[in-house]
């Protein structure tokens, strides 16, 4: 009885592995998944092209799930809550870290990411990457909101970029013809990216979510101007399409695309897909950092994101192998020209074929090394979905700026204190 036991311990230990390597060609392959939005541009399938020529044994699984943030960071949220093995890697949003890493679901990668290989990358992903001291993401992406703008029309009408709220909306109201061309597009909808847009109009008005001290700060007056601002525009001054209040940044970029906008919010990703032969406006537009309150300054939400690799991975060692690949120049070039993602290694934003396809950027490297983060807590998404409520009340004209602020500061109160 021992005997058979023990037999079936070793059956069972022995064909774990299996599970997880692919028999392909004859040859036995370690698979390595993860979960990602559709790979528009096709960068990645290039990229993973690329890594399995270079490593015959590994097969890299890319998983094209939902555009949104959020429903992606609830699918390996459920998988690695049932300590499930299905992602070997975490490709993470900056501001799922803090949340992943404390739960125990990603491993700390100070042993294999160094020091001397993090100072290639900059600073704010290092920065968005720790957890409690320890090191747990590879940027892969980096991202920082912007201004979009049609180059063309503004210098057509003699009218310079607009820097403050009311230079934009005189601009946009001189300039609109809706409904077939609107003043401005941004990401409206009920998810994280209303809340990078927000952000950014609060910190121009010189407002905070949670500050250094962990203090609430999202019920004073500095915020409560900057979700009445967005309000006024869709509702009072109506520059904005009645439809922006469920658009993602790729409903965004559509509209701005087709010429149908004058003023766009959105990561740099755009610009490349803008560039591109074919686009309609190619050639005709300009980037400038977000507009803020007169007094204020611009402010950059930082997006990015990057490579954890999973505690519940039975395929570690090629999911390093993978990452080191992925984030490496070729590889972060290869997803900057199909996708049009923004590197996260020093060294690309000085290389020459982007930099002649790109000119703008030493510009945007000025830009991303001031954006700032959001609040790394690791409640930070239960934070972000309380305000998502309450700010897209407001901007629907369900309820007043004032109150919808302070019913959200007061839950978010509730929440970090419990
Ligand atoms: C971009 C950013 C990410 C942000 C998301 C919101 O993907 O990189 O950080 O959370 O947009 O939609």
């Amino acid at each position: 009885m021992k005997l058979i036991l023990y037999r079936c311990l070793i059956l069972i230990l022995f064909s774990i592995p299996i599970f997880s390597c692919v028999k392909k060609g004859g040859s036995e392959k370690t698979t390595v998944r993860f979960l990602n939005r559709p790979d528009n541009g096709g960068g990645w399938k290039e990229l993973i092209e690329r890594f399995e020529k270079e490593h015959p044994d590994i097969d890299i699984d890319l998983v094209e799930g939902p555009d949104s943030t959020n429903i992606r960071e609830n699918m390996y949220s459920t998988s690695f809550l049932a300590g499930e093995s299905t992602y070997d890697l975490a490709f993470m949003d900056i501001i799922w870290v803090s949340k992943f890493a404390q739960a125990g679901w990603i491993e700390p990668l100070d042993n294999r990411f160094t020091l001397k290989m993090q100072k290639e990358f900059l600073p704010g992903d290092i920065a968005g990457s720790i957890y409690n001291g320890n090191i747990y993401r590879v940027p892969m992406r980096t991202d920082a909101g912007m201004l979009y703008y049609r180059k063309d029309i503004l210098k057509q009408a003699g009218l310079s970029p607009p820097e403050t709220w009311n230079e934009f909306v005189d601009i946009a109201l001189k300039l609109q013809s809706p409904p077939d061309v609107w003043g401005f597009v941004f990401q409206g909808k009920q998810y994280e990216g209303l809340i990078c847009d927000f952000l950014e109009l609060v910190w121009g008005a010189g407002g905070d979510l949670l500050d250094e001290k962990g203090i609430v700060r999202i019920d004073e007056p500095e915020a409560i101007s900057a979700l009445q601002w967005m309000s006024d525009i869709l509702n009072r001054y109506k520059i904005c399409p009645p439809g922006v209040t469920t658009y993602q940044e790729e409903e965004s970029r559509h509209i701005f695309h087709e010429g149908r906008a004058i003023f766009m919010r959105n990561w740099p990703y755009a610009w490349t897909l803008s560039q591109k032969d074919g686009s309609p406006i190619q050639g005709k537009i300009g980037i400038i950092p977000m507009v803020h309150k007169k007094g204020g300054k611009s402010a950059a939400t930082l997006g990015g994101w990057g490579f954890g690799i999973s505690k519940f991975s039975k395929n570690k060692e090629a999911a390093w192998k993978f990452i080191k690949f992925a984030a490496g120049y070729e590889g972060q070039k290869i997803l900057h020209f199909k996708n049009g993602a923004i590197p996260t290694r020093h060294d690309l934003f000085k290389d020459k074929d982007i930099l002649a396809e790109s000119p703008y950027y030493p510009d945007l490297y000025k830009v991303l090394l001031t954006a700032r983060p959001r609040p790394s807590h690791p409640r930070y998404s239960q934070i972000s979905d309380i305000l998502q409520v309450y700010v897209s009340k407001a901007i629907v004209g369900q309820e007043t700026p004032d109150i919808a602020l302070k019913e959200a500061a007061k839950e978010i109160r509730r929440l970090i204190n419990r």
